[in-house]
């Protein structure tokens, strides 16, 4: 029997999320501890809270609050809004699939602008939806005209991530209010806002069609745990806990979310640390004639490889093949070192690293195997 002929037929060509591979694989792999710079995880990990309290949590045999009440209250202090704009999802991977899922019907459009974050198409294309790439210009701004150009009757989403991964640069506010004066579903991810202290979430009380989404595992350390959340206009935070799997937040994120928001002022050293070694960072690539870092709001750094370690010698990182880009060299050469980045070589985004921020320990031994290797 032919099972390929019974899936949909949009999804069994379709290209899936290129996920990253996780630490214990990576370290048994190499058989040692390794740098990981390359999921824009926290690299001083979550609050010490959470690991106690996860401890003395007495019901993990009940199921959890279908409806998120302590979460969504607890988090009106710290999003600015009253629990009823809040809706928690599996990591905001999960709310941005049913936010799809609630506007798509099969065919309509949604305004994607790589390079940004692969989830979005994977997204639209299983929710039966069709992406319109409209690249970034330049310095990877997104390119509002030709965004305008794209809508037609069929467009219903639009998605742009503040601070965008991979390229860290922000949308400034007037330019979201534009988005969402097309009266489209407007998106915009805040996955990395703690970083970047800009933030559109208040325009979400004026404007229905504007949707904020945030996550718990960047700046709390909680990627390994699946808790983001957003905000959204009331009718649309409704629909939402109407469509959603019951218990789609188990009860140890919900127990860590707690602890974190019980231990922000910490959290917030932590963001402190992490944007001043990113700055350092930024300043240490620089140095390397052939490397272009791009400035970022968020908690990596976006590089360009020039392919010349100086005006007349061509940077070769050793042991590669001719037909790997310069960046997907210096990548495997790095691993061999046990440092683990990613690179990009896309017609959107050639010849590329993200670096995500780690400790001032890691940002050196970095640099020292980029001088090695080039
Ligand atoms: C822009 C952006 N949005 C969303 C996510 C997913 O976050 P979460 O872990 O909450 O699913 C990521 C993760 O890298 C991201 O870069």
């Amino acid at each position: 029997m032919n099972i390929n002929k019974l899936i949909r037929p949009g999804l069994a060509a379709m290209k899936g999320y290129a996920a990253i591979e996780p630490v214990e694989i990576l370290e048994q792999r190499m058989g040692r501890r390794i740098i990981k710079l390359d999921g824009n995880e926290n690299p001083y990990g979550c609050s010490p809270k959470v690991y106690q309290s996860i401890a003395d949590y007495p019901y993990y045999h009940i199921y959890p609050d279908p409806e998120q009440r302590i979460l969504r209250q607890a988090l009106e202090e710290y999003a600015g809004l009253s629990s009823g704009y809040i809706v928690c999802g599996n990591g905001s991977d999960e709310l941005i699939d049913l936010v799809l899922r609630l506007f798509l019907q099969p065919g309509d459009e949604v305004i994607n602008s790589p390079p940004t974050f692969g989830m979005y198409p994977v997204s639209t294309n299983v929710c039966g939806g069709k992406v319109v790439d409209v690249p970034r210009g330049e310095d990877f701004a997104v390119d509002m005209p030709s965004i305008k150009r794209a809508l037609n009757e069929k467009t219903k989403v639009i998605f742009v991530a503040s601070p965008n991964n991979p390229t860290g640069n922000v949308i400034p506010e007037r330019e979201v209010i534009e988005l969402v004066d097309t009266e489209r579903i407007v998106v915009v991810d805040e996955a990395y806002f703690e970083f970047s202290n800009m933030t559109v979430a208040k325009l979400v009380l004026e404007h229905p069609n504007l949707i904020v989404l945030r996550t718990f595992s960047k700046w709390a350390g909680l990627a390994g745990l699946r808790i983001g959340y957003g905000i959204f206009s009331v009718e649309i935070a409704e629909y939402l806990m109407k469509i959603k799997q019951p218990y789609n937040i188990n009860a140890a994120a919900q127990v860590a979310v707690l602890a974190s928001l019980s231990d922000v002022k910490n959290l917030r050293d932590t963001i402190a640390k992490i944007v001043a070694e990113r700055e350092r960072l930024f300043t240490r690539l620089r140095e390397l004639e052939w490397l272009k870092p791009y400035p970022s709001q968020a908690n990596f750094i976006l590089c360009s490889l020039n392919s010349h370690s100086g005006p007349s010698a061509p940077c070769h990182p050793v042991g590669g093949s001719d037909k790997e880009s310069p960046a997907k060299q210096t990548w495997r050469q790095l691993r061999q070192r046990g440092i683990f980045v990613r690179y990009y070589d896309s017609p959107e985004l050639e010849n590329c690293l993200r670096i995500s921020v780690g400790k001032p320990e890691d940002t050196n031994a970095l640099i020292k195997a980029l001088k090695e290797i080039c």
